[in-house]
């Protein structure tokens, strides 16, 4: 497989780029678009494949999506206004994209047939189909409905009082988009804060929803009204700048538009632990999304301990925070983060063994893994196996390596963040 060969670069980063759409706040943007009544309008949506996988099935069923790069248009008719499609609806790499739409599906009364790429047969389906089955939908699949192709005829859903057994917000939010379609109200309490983007939509839309600490109260035959969305900048993208700047030496960085929802800002908790120089210059709020700009200069950084209820809070942004922690002085230690292990690829051995290629000390756990710093990158042949996330923390690494990087399948960063390399490059003194 042709790598792309990544220089040494040891220098300092300095600029300001603007951080692209949120790929979670892009996917629902379309899904909520769709499932209202009126048009939608989208704008600083994601042009990443994952998202454009989302508009792709809607198409599928039947909904008009205008797309202009960033800019969608989006013609809802409601639940009720989606219609069978005669091809399979293939969600490519994107996880989200097949939880929620599940959910959405559960409550039509058709057939539907979900597959995606090799990642995604992987990836534990069972967390949502058991629930959605138990509300009454009729879905089938490989091991009895745990994994893609996945076929579902829904219809006629009765509510649900649920306790995710895991803290997962695509779980949830599949749930809740069944929840809105079921006749009476149902109940779904988390084990710990996920991220709340759907919540928030829902009320976006004309929605009524109620949270109580960890319970979530959701009536059923609520109508939807099209509403204008503007996508915050994706901190989990942030995070591969923020740490750039604080690890390149002589760097400082400005961060334009990055969604600060509390429940996705957990590496600004973590970076802020380690010593990072980092500043939050603006708040403001756009679609009921808090943001702001980030300022972050080369830090001198500790090791820290990260585990219990901020895991949620940043389970993304691990591959990239075990990078900053071959950076900080001292020992970090990543646990309560099994969940890694079912994303793209198994993060705990995909992070562990590529950043060890780079000469890191890091070791696997159960559920995370502990890394020894500080330690100078030499530079090696890695691979992204195929996860966006994994390839730009890789590409990051090469930064401060001393030693030529030659990352293998670099496509797959256009699942999140298509203008990676262009933004690199530009911040590139
Ligand atoms: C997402 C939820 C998280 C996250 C994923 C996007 C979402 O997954 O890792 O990248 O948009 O709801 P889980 O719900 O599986 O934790």
């Amino acid at each position: 497989m042709e790598s792309l060969t990544l220089k040494p670069f040891n220098g300092g980063l300095a600029g300001e780029i603007g951080i692209p759409g949120d790929k979670s706040i892009s996917h629902r943007s379309v899904m909520f678009g769709a499932i209202s009544h009126g048009v939608t309008t989208v704008t600083n949506f994601l042009p990443g494949d994952d998202c454009l996988s989302t508009i792709s099935c809607f198409r599928k069923l039947g909904v008009i999506i205008e797309e202009n790069g960033q800019n969608l248009r989006i013609f809802g008719k409601g639940f009720e206004g989606l219609t069978e499609s005669a091809e399979f609806l293939d969600v490519g790499n994107s996880g989200t994209t097949i939880r929620l739409l599940m959910g959405i599906l559960a409550g039509r009364p058709f057939y539907s047939v979900l597959h995606g790429d090799e990642s995604i047969a992987k990836r534990p389906m069972i967390r949502v189909t058991d629930p959605l089955k138990t509300m009454g939908a009729s879905i089938d699949g490989r091991k009895e409905g745990g994994f893609t192709p996945l076929g579902i005829r829904g219809g006629n859903l009765n509510p649900i009082h649920y306790k995710l057994p895991v803290a997962s917000a695509q779980v949830k939010s599949a749930l809740l988009l069944a929840a809105l379609q079921a006749k009476g109200e149902s109940v779904i309490v988390e084990p710990a804060e996920t991220r709340d983007h759907t919540e928030r939509m829902i009320q976006q839309f004309g929605g009524n929803i109620q949270r109580e600490n960890r319970m979530i109260k959701i009536k059923g035959g609520q109508t939807l009204k099209a509403s204008d969305v503007h996508v915050p900048g994706d901190i989990s993208s942030a995070a591969f700048f923020l740490t750039a700047g604080a690890v390149a030496d002589g760097s400082e960085l400005t961060l334009k538009n990055v969604g600060l929802n509390p429940t996705r800002s957990g590496i600004l908790d973590v970076m802020e632990d380690m010593g990072a120089t980092l500043e939050v210059i603006t708040e403001k709020e756009a679609s009921r999304e808090p943001v702001g700009d980030l300022i972050i200069r080369s830090s001198r950084l500790r090791g820290t301990v990260i585990e219990g209820d901020i895991i949620p809070r940043l389970i993304d942004e691990i591959p990239i925070i075990a990078l900053l922690a071959t950076q900080a002085e001292g020992k970090t230690v990543i646990k309560d983060a099994a969940e890694l292990k079912v994303k793209e690829t198994n993060r705990i051995d995909t992070v562990v063994g590529e950043l060890r290629k780079l000469g890191a000390r890091i070791e696997a756990t159960e559920d995370g893994m502990i890394v020894y710093g500080k330690t100078q990158l030499t530079g090696g042949r890695v691979s992204s196996h195929g996860d966006h996330r994994i390839g730009m923390m890789l590409a990051i690494a090469s930064l401060i390596c001393k030693d030529e990087v030659y990352l293998e399948n670099h496509q797959a960063i256009s699942v999140s963040y298509p203008q990676f390399f262009e933004h690199l490059n530009s911040l590139k003194r």
